[in-house]
């Protein structure tokens, strides 16, 4: 299996990539709501370290997919009409722009919280704006929104790959499955 994509097919990078990221947001979304749901105490403390730090590596493992998809190529779109195409592709820029806003509002959040973060108990990361309750308030309502948002083109992205995997029996879920 090739590491870089062709017209065809995703190569290795691309794929590990996409379904390492997948499995990190399908822990990240539940770990945030647990973290929120508790009262103040070590163990709420815990939870949103994991949160940060998982998050904050799925904005690294991002930054490392977009390098990676400027430099080559990606696989030609197979659908005959066009408005399934640009669905697609909305939802794929969507996705990109959802995995850049929810790791910068909760940095920023954290930040004009004044609570430092230390990614997996290690790695200090600098504040990016002062203490501020307005700015908090803010980051957090674009981060709960963003999940919003997130949670409803998951469900569509999903079904779009279900649907040509079992409708349309085409070969979009098994060029990007391993
Ligand atoms: C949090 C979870 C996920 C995120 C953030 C995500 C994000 C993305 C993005 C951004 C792309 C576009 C790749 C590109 O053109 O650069 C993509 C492609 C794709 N995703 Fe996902 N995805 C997720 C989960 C899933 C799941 C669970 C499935 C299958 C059930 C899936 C199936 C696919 C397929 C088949 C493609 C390739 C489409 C093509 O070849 O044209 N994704 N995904
Ligand atoms: C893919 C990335 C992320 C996803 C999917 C995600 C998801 C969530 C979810 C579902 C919640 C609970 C609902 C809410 O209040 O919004 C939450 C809360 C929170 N997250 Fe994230 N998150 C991500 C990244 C991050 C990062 C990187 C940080 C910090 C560095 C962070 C900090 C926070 C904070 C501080 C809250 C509580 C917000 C509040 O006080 O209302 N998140 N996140």
């Amino acid at each position: 299996m090739d590491m870089s994509n062709t017209s065809e097919q995703w190569g290795w990078l691309s794929k590990i990539l996409h379904w390492l990221t997948a499995v990190l947001i399908f822990i990240q979304i539940p770990l945030g709501f647990y973290a929120e749901s508790l009262k103040l105490s070590p163990l709420k403390m815990d939870i949103f370290v994991w949160h940060k730090s998982v998050g904050m590596l799925v904005f690294l493992l991002l930054i490392l997919r977009l390098l990676w998809r400027i430099k080559g190529t990606i696989p030609d779109t197979v659908n005959a009409s066009r408005i399934p195409q640009y669905l697609a592709q909305g939802a794929h820029y969507l996705l990109y722009g959802l995995m850049i806003l929810l790791p910068i509002s909760g940095w920023i959040t954290s930040s004009a919280a004044n609570i430092p973060i230390k990614l997996f108990w290690l790695i200090p990361l600098p504040a990016l704006v002062g203490p501020d309750d307005a700015v908090k308030s803010l980051a957090a309502e674009v981060h709960e929104i963003s999940v919003c948002v997130l949670l409803a083109v998951l469900v569509l992205h999903i079904g779009a790959a279900l649907r040509h995997h079992l409708l349309l029996r085409d070969n979009i879920l098994k060029r990007m499955w391993f």
